[in-house]
């Protein structure tokens, strides 16, 4: 009988990897934070560069770029990037249409127009074509979501912003370590965004990263995310700022905390073998789950040479589930195994918490809350995505294979008995 109706469940809870994790050296890290007067890279120098600073060269060397800006978090991430592209009022922002909230609320924070577009059925992330239809004029970026464990087609959408003149925003909240042609997610566009919130695959708490190769940008990101501020170029009085007022571009604060960055250098050196555990996990998911049948895996382009996690993601063939509804299938497997499984982010334009219209500063007038409407937008793949889709967190990809085993047995087993679920 299935764990749902009182059956027993194949696995419970309490033994999957847990996230995020920390070792004794990052207890160090952070006494040895708290120990140092330096709380903050706005506080003085106290003998050495800022945590931040430490970790953003290592965040730009492991991604292979010249320079990062560490910033609170990932939506601070895509906002600063917008504005050092200079990106604001009149402009259109292309976004994906099944996503988290944060590349649109980005675009409307700097005035500009987030234009919704539906994504691709096999990656889930955008169309390119779609995208090609959706450029006017007006477009001045596309943000780039690596969904899931997914990736954009980079080569196809690099060749059409490059043609129209649009920047490319890497948004690799997502998907830190990916590799596309060999090069890391996130160095393929002007630039990229990162988010090391609790739940990503690589974690801060909060906190996020920039990246690119564009040193007049490097500068401006730096500005925009420490009021109007850089680093100096010298090694600075004891007691002294490490930050000089530059004032060239108007910023304020977005900086992430000395804490977060030692949480970050410590975590690190951590991240290959956890891609690479996640990946190899992955890979035998998607084998198995093929053969339990109802279950299609997201497609993984052949450009992506190492591929990163956030979630996993599949999608079910709903008739072969007895017309049961994701959630229903979802509720029955999550009773058998003991962690979350759901759907993916509903459609932008469906989504609760995409809501422009209930801030003043957004609908200043009826044209332009018209504008900022998502019902606006065609979305039928996120639609469908949502209804049909399941996620559950990268956290269990971190387990053994016996984990994988019975994931695929327990949807092995709800199949089988799929006419023991309600009909909804
Ligand atoms: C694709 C994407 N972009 C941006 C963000 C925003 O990151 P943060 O929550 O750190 O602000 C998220 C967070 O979930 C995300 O998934």
């Amino acid at each position: 009988m299935l764990a749902l109706n009182g059956g027993t469940p194949l696995r419970r809870g309490e033994d999957w990897p847990k996230w995020p994790v920390h070792t004794p050296e990052t207890t160090k890290a952070l006494q040895a934070v708290l120990d140092s007067q330096r709380w903050s890279i706005a506080g003085t120098y106290a003998g050495a560069p800022a945590r931040e600073r430490t970790f953003s060269e290592q965040w730009a060397a492991y991604n292979g770029v010249k320079h990062a800006v560490g910033v609170a978090n990932g939506s601070a991430a895509l906002l600063i990037a917008l504005e050092a592209l200079d990106i604001g009022p009149g402009d259109e922002v292309i976004v994906p249409g099944l996503c988290w909230v944060a590349p649109a609320t980005a675009a409307l924070n700097v005035n500009a127009t987030p234009i919704i577009v539906d994504v691709d059925p096999a990656t889930f992330c955008l169309d390119v074509k779609k995208v090609k239809e959706a450029i006017t004029p007006r477009t001045k970026a596309i943000i780039a979501v690596h969904l899931y464990g997914s990736a954009v087609n980079l080569d196809e959408l690099l060749a059409i912003a490059n043609a129209n003149n649009i920047h490319v925003v890497e948004d690799c909240a997502q998907s830190h370590g990916t590799r596309w042609n060999g090069k890391n997610v996130g160095s393929h566009g002007i630039v990229g965004c990162f988010s090391f919130h609790q739940g990503k695959p690589f974690a801060s708490g909060e906190g996020g990263s920039v990246i690119t190769n564009d040193t007049r940008l490097y500068r401006r990101l730096q500005m925009l995310r420490a009021d109007s501020r850089t680093w100096v170029d010298h090694t600075p009085k004891m007691g002294h700022m490490e930050l000089h007022e530059a004032g060239e571009l108007q910023g304020s604060n977005h900086c992430i905390s000395e804490f977060q960055s030692a949480i970050l250098i410590d975590a690190l050196p951590r991240l290959e073998q956890q891609i690479k555990t996640r990946q190899e996990n992955a890979r035998y998911l998607d084998e198995q789950l093929l053969k339990v049948g109802g279950i299609v895996p997201v497609t993984r382009p052949k450009q992506v040479d190492r591929q990163s996690y956030y979630h996993y993601m599949l999608r079910l063939e709903l008739g072969a589930w007895a017309g049961r509804s994701n959630t229903t299938v979802s509720e029955a497997v999550e009773a058998e195994l003991g962690f979350w499984i759901h759907p993916p982010y509903p459609a932008m334009k469906d989504h609760k918490l995409y809501v422009p219209a209930t801030k003043r500063r957004f609908r200043y007038n009826d044209q332009r809350a018209a504008e900022l409407n998502p019902a606006r937008f065609e979305l039928p793949v996120s639609q469908r995505a949502y209804k049909e889709n399941l996620v559950f967190h990268h956290s269990v990809l971190l387990g053994t294979k016996q984990h994988m085993d019975s994931i695929v047995e327990a949807f092995a087993k709800v199949k089988k008995a799929v006419n023991e679920l309600p009909n909804k």
